[in-house]
């Protein structure tokens, strides 16, 4: 007999096939009963026919729990009223494995504390599924993205020496007779990439002490990094709009039936093409003034301008051109105004928050130097990064796209933790 996946079972139409998984939930409707069956690509609908299945299998009913391991054999039919529009009527049932307490996770509404402290079951529901799935494709539509836009993988280490995004968010781990710290962002090691290859990126774990317990903060996030050289920040924007509307695209093609899970919105998706609206910070400034925001021109937005900035807007916003004081050390200043900043946050549509933060790079050696001091940044673990400067030196340009962010936009779940298979906050670090 032929083993199949729920996914490929319209291409067994009136086969015999068997089917490996577990039970999801039974129903008895007296001479007939359904098995309600899942096996991690699908939900599928199983029949049993008294006659039709064997004696002993028809008489399972009352035996079966949630969560047990199965093997079913039985025949492919049509039944467009089914999950699936596919449903088995089963011959046999073989169970692999009896669970023998009842299942920590029901049908009913549980606490989101309780969801995640089991985690390692919840994985198993239909929502989580669909998220995860999602997040599948939107690693694999980055991936394609800049694979076929000529950027070379140069993975970032994750024990580094030195700080990128400020000192106030770094975890410090015993690194033999030193401490190291888990990376912030692998841009300074993508510098040296683009400086290598033209254009480089790297896609992997990323670690902030946050003392933040909002929902859009994790411990440890997964973030893209490109980065090019002779690039500016007008073009890294159209980068940035690039590969935002190439995950859509991505996600749109291949998720419908996870978007139907999730019971997303899918024309506010459809919505995201280029161009993507670009103002400046100023502009922003001005936007949340006029909506009577008491807003201190100079600080960062909180989440709650993010929120109303992007209402603004049917697709994600650049905001470019920041006051320097609020930005990092390695970012190039205006020309025409030392104040300012050339970097560029996107702010996703619908009230999702910031997925993107990057600019062009300081690419003077002297000035560079001089902004490490400012920022009381140690010099040392620095020097490598100076010889960059030194030897080489061009224009240059990248940002990181954080991926839980633009899953949690792209899904529509309000709290980022759902958009990662194990979420690490400050108070989880279980399962
Ligand atoms: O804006 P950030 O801090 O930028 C950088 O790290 C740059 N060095 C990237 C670069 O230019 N190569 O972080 C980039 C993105 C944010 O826009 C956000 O999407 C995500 O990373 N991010 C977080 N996601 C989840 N939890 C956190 N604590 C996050 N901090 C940043
Ligand atoms: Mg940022």
């Amino acid at each position: 007999m032929k083993t199949v996946t729920i996914k490929d079972l319209g291409q067994y139409e009136g086969q015999d096939v068997t089917v490996k998984g577990w039970v999801y939930n039974t129903r008895n409707i007296g001479k007939i009963w359904f098995l309600i069956f899942r096996d991690g690509t699908g939900l599928l609908q199983g029949v049993v026919v008294k006659g039709e299945a064997t004696v002993e299998t028809f008489a399972m009913e009352q035996d079966l729990n949630k969560e047990d391991s199965v093997i079913l054999t039985g025949t492919v039919r049509k039944e467009p009223r089914s999950v699936g529009g596919y449903e088995l009527g089963i011959k046999e049932i073989k169970v692999v494995n009896h669970v023998t307490e009842e299942f920590p996770i029901s049908l009913k509404e549980h606490g989101a504390d309780f969801l995640m402290s089991n985690r390692h079951l919840w994985l198993r529901s239909k929502r989580q599924n669909a998220i995860m799935r999602v997040r599948h494709q939107i690693v694999k539509a980055i991936r394609d993205f800049f694979d076929d836009n000529g950027f070379t993988l140069i993975d970032s280490p994750i024990f580094t020496s030195n700080a990128v995004e400020g000192t106030t968010t770094l975890f410090e781990v015993d690194y033999y007779d030193r401490s190291a710290f888990l990376t912030q962002s692998g841009q300074l090691y993508q510098e040296a990439g683009a400086t290598a290859f033209g254009k480089s990126y790297c896609f992997g774990p990323t670690f902030r002490a946050e003392k933040s317990k909002t929902r859009r903060h994790l411990t440890e996030f997964w973030m893209v990094e490109p980065e090019m050289a002779y690039v500016e920040l007008d073009e890294n924007m159209t980068w940035a709009e690039n590969l935002v509307t190439s995950i859509i695209q991505r996600v749109l093609e291949y998720c419908q039936s996870e978007l139907k899970t999730l019971e997303r919105d899918i024309s506010k998706l459809e919505a995201v093409v280029p161009p993507f609206p670009r103002i400046t910070y100023d502009e922003a400034a001005t936007i949340l003034k006029e909506k009577g925001i008491d807003f201190k021109y100079g600080s960062d937005f909180g989440a709650p301008d993010e929120t109303l900035l992007s209402e603004q807007f049917d697709k994600p916003v650049m905001i470019h051109h920041w006051p320097a004081d609020i930005k990092a050390f390695y970012m190039k200043r205006d020309e025409h105004n030392d104040e300012i900043a050339l970097g560029v946050d996107m702010i996703a549509s619908e009230g999702y928050g910031e997925i993107i933060g990057g600019g062009q790079r300081e690419d003077n050696i002297e000035t560079l130097i001089n902004r490490i001091r400012h920022h009381d940044l140690p010099m040392e673990p620095l020097k490598w990064y100076l010889d960059l400067r030194k030897y080489g030196s061009v224009p240059h340009s990248g940002f990181g796209l954080g991926l839980e962010r633009t899953v949690a936009w792209i899904c529509g779940t309000k709290h980022i933790r759902e958009t990662i298979p194990f979420p690490r906050t400050m108070t989880r670090l279980e399962p």
